[in-house]
């Protein structure tokens, strides 16, 4: 399999260790190993005597009933553990595609999650979000994508980059459209939990549809990106015994100190989720702040949840001024460009309690280039 490089994590590999501010992290802000383990008494000696050996290949049975409760009725063995969201992405496409079957993804996306596929040899088509319509894609656009080898439809609700976030109708009638053509939905689910109103949570798509199959991790809600560890769920039992047999060749088991660490956070996933929706909130109020005094230079569309929004760049290319931004005053926004050419918006992060400082050095630098514009 060939694969063009993930021009988004190569960005980060060359500058999220060393750009003194973040202002582009998907992720929430994390924690120490100690804090996680101060949740549970006796969780302590319980890492200390951890076994170390092999693991089992689906995952540990206790964590895979704790990620159950995220939920409505699965079951633990409908539950499949992996390296991260990654792993279970490109494990999903190798299983469910080959080649010259054709997949839809919602676009803008994040790399893989049609790069994989092209590598599987299937024919990728974009559905494109709308930005003129609070970037929400258009299921009649979806309709007349479909062909007669239509095997996956990629949904990623809440969505990376833009923060979109549907009413429930959307996934019900997406579900109606994957029963009408049979297609399977893989619904990435990253951001899920980080609703600015609890009240707006979509129902999970392996709840909804028999076929379906969601996709969480550890890594953007809960923080706990090092940890290692996502999942897919799904009622197709036939999909699920294929994806287990893949990862035989990936990562045959998973990480024993991340299976348990991350058991313990799923048992307190609502307050982590909680803390970091405080986090956002505050976020959130000083790039509105900074939005609305900055609205000549970029359209801020503020997002319904997750930790990413999209705001688009009214001046110049958005190369240039990310670049400029980084050299000049030391802060990484993330260029649209690296999901595609034609989005002249960048990538703003607000899931980690540093951002305002971030956003501070951002606003000193806008100041200085207006004050050069001046006459
Ligand atoms: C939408 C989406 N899916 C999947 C992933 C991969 O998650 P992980 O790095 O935890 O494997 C990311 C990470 O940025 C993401 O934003």
């Amino acid at each position: 399999m060939k694969l063009d490089p993930f021009s988004l994590e190569r960005y980060f590999a060359k500058h999220e260790f060393a750009a003194p501010y973040l202002l582009c992290s998907s992720d929430c802000e994390s924690m120490a190993l100690g804090e996680l383990l101060a949740l549970e008494p006796g969780a302590q000696d319980h890492f200390s005597s951890l076994w170390l050996g092999y693991t089992e290949s689906p995952g540990n049975p206790e964590l895979r009933q704790t990620i159950t409760t995220l939920y409505n009725g699965l079951a633990a063995g409908q539950v499949l553990v992996h390296a991260g969201a990654e792993e279970a992405i490109f494990n999903f496409m190798n299983v469910a595609l080959t080649s010259g079957d054709h997949i839809v993804v919602h676009a803008p996306y994040y790399q893989s999650l049609g790069e994989v596929a092209r590598g599987v040899g299937a024919e990728v088509s974009e559905w494109r979000a709308d930005p003129q319509n609070a970037w929400q894609p258009d299921l009649d656009d979806l309709q007349a994508a479909l062909t007669e080898r239509t095997k996956v439809v990629v949904i990623n609700l809440p969505h990376n980059p833009t923060g979109f976030l549907p009413e429930a109708d959307f996934v019900y009638a997406l579900s109606a459209l994957s029963d009408r053509h049979g297609f399977v939905i893989f619904s990435d689910e990253v951001y899920r939990g980080l609703e600015l109103d609890p009240a707006d949570r979509l129902p999970a798509m392996a709840d909804v549809n028999e076929q379906a199959v969601s996709l969480g991790v550890m890594s953007k809600t809960y923080g706990l990106a090092g940890l290692r560890i996502g999942w897919i769920a799904t009622r197709n039992a036939a999909l699920l015994k294929k994806m287990s047999a893949f990862k035989d060749y990936t990562t045959i088991c998973n990480s024993a100190p991340s299976e348990f660490l991350a058991t313990i956070a799923l048992r307190h996933a609502e307050s982590i989720a909680r803390r970091n929706r405080e986090i956002i909130n505050h976020n959130l109020e000083h790039l509105d702040r900074f939005f609305n005094a900055h609205a000549d230079w970029f359209a801020w569309q503020r997002p319904k949840a997750g930790s990413i929004a999209f705001p688009q760049l009214l001046r110049g290319s958005v190369d240039d001024f990310c670049n400029k931004l980084l050299k000049d005053a030391g802060v990484l926004l993330l260029p649209g460009s690296l999901y595609g050419p034609r989005y002249n918006a960048f990538r703003v992060g607000f899931g980690r309690r540093n951002m305002p400082e971030a956003l501070a050095k951002f606003e000193t630098h806008i100041k200085e280039k207006k004050g050069m514009e001046e006459p």
